[in-house]
């Protein structure tokens, strides 16, 4: 690799510019992919063009093209630009301008341009909220992205990178049209700006994303790709193509528009898919019982014991195994058995004297433990009644959210009809009341 040229920026109004100018050798690589697809442009617009690398290249590249225009807010780039485009030899006529991107009337200036038309570049890399820290005005008009409420905003939903609002621009132009888009920039803004063009039905024939690794070209530990969109009249694709590096020739795994959510890796959702469904009513916190010592039994030489340390004797039907928090981070199967005496909060677990006669005898042996249970959530309730009981504690799947751990997982438990797990649900809940009784249940 060429020893880079890039530029490390720490200056506040390049920051603010998002100005990285691209090395040579990597615009010459995006130009070698875009060739190798066999697009061969008619015209080409670079809409902030730097210091102009990409134009170099293009014209290197496609030597076919007729027009091509470069655009640049800097005016010291705009010369330097200029000064290099009139040493080159080419058939195109070729224009640098200075010019605003938000103030610019891109609709006529693309209606004189013929196709197919490859709109190239690597727009700038700032977020609207790190521009008005910097006190900046390069932002498009103070206009509400999505149109987003209030609270959004305080929660930083709103703040997007203005290459975003470019590249959403860029894909405007070219809907309905024969061209390309080939633009450098965050992966977060690639995904996000193929999401707004799917959503909209724009006509897009192919696209796909490579990643590159952006400290080696700009010095930044940022998340870069290339981003090529191809336009076409006809296309209606809803996917893209990622590859781990701009050299790869197949596919890491294709991601989309489908059911109208952005979906990450098709082929994984294809075969999954029988399982999506709505009707999720909501998180439910699990079985609170404040009783550890004689709801939870463990196995041991085939017998079961209590907290007490007792050997129990009990129908199996109240029984269930438990799943506890802990054990789904560590990827174990249950290893405790819970007494459920109620199927329901209405239930009344006295029923039990006729249903499990063995079960009624264990709570009223220990009925003076369970009476001292302090919890408020136990008066007024029926003797030995359990909380957070109902139909969904049987239902044969359950997603369970272990809120405690840093590492994330993701384990599915069937509860199949001859093996009865009961799934101590832990949801991460904001609300502290959930929280609150779930770890009681599960505070091993
Ligand atoms: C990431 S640099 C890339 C430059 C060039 N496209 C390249 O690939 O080397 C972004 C460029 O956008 C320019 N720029 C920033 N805001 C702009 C605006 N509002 N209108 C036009 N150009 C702008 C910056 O001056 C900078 O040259």
């Amino acid at each position: 690799m060429e020893k880079q040229r890039y530029l490390v920026l720490t200056h506040p109004s390049k920051t603010a510019f998002g100005d990285f100018q691209t090395p040579l050798e990597l615009a010459r690589a995006v130009c070698g992919l875009i060739a190798q697809t066999g697009f061969d442009p008619a015209s080409i617009l670079e809409p902030t063009c730097g210091i102009g690398t990409f134009l170099q290249a293009a014209l290197e590249t496609f030597p076919n093209a007729r027009r091509v225009l470069g655009f640049e807010l800097n005016p010291h780039y705009v010369s330097q630009a200029q000064h290099v485009y009139a040493k080159i030899r080419s058939q195109a006529r070729v224009e640098i301008h200075q010019a605003n991107f938000f103030l610019t009337d891109w609709q006529a200036l693309i209606a004189t341009l013929s196709e197919p038309m490859l709109v190239i570049g690597n727009p700038p890399w700032v977020t609207n909220s790190a521009l008005s820290t910097l006190n900046s005005a390069n932002t498009p008009v103070k206009a509400n992205l999505d149109h987003l409420r209030g609270i959004d905003a305080l929660t930083g939903k709103s703040n997007f990178d203005i290459s975003e609002w470019m590249l959403r621009k860029n894909l405007e132009w070219l809907d309905g049209k024969h061209g390309m888009l080939a633009v450098l920039c965050k992966t977060t803004v690639a995904r996000k700006v193929l999401a707004y063009a799917w959503q909209r039905g724009m006509r897009i024939a192919s696209a796909s994303l490579y990643h590159f690794d952006s400290r080696a070209y700009f010095g930044v530990a940022v998340d870069a790709c290339l981003l090529l969109v191809h336009s076409h009249p006809a296309g209606n694709s809803q996917q893209c193509a990622v590859f781990s590096t701009l050299q790869t020739h197949y596919p890491a795994r294709v991601f989309g528009w489908q059911d109208g959510v952005i979906v990450a890796d098709l082929a994984l959702y294809q075969k999954w898919r029988a399982l999506f469904g709505t009707g999720l009513k909501g998180w439910r916190s699990g079985i609170k019982h404040d009783s550890s010592q004689l709801f939870e039994l463990r196995v041991e030489h085939g017998k079961l014991i209590n907290g007490l340390g007792e050997v129990v004797d009990l129908e199996p039907d109240v029984l269930f195994p438990l799943l506890k928090s802990s054990d789904l981070a560590a990827r174990r199967q249950p290893r405790l058995w819970m007494v459920v005496p109620q199927q329901t909060m209405s239930d009344d677990p006295s029923r039990l004297q006729v249903d499990a006669p063995k079960t009624w005898h264990y709570l009223t042996t220990h009925a003076d433990l369970l009476d001292k249970r302090k919890s408020s959530i136990y008066k007024n309730r029926p003797r030995f009644s359990i909380f957070g009981v109902g139909s969904y504690s049987f239902a044969p799947w359950k997603i369970a959210i272990s809120g405690l751990y840093k590492n994330s997982n993701l384990l599915g438990y069937h509860l199949t009809k001859g093996v009865r797990w009961f799934l101590m649900i832990l949801a991460i809940s904001f609300r502290a009341t959930l929280k609150r009784s779930a770890i009681s249940c599960t505070n091993s």
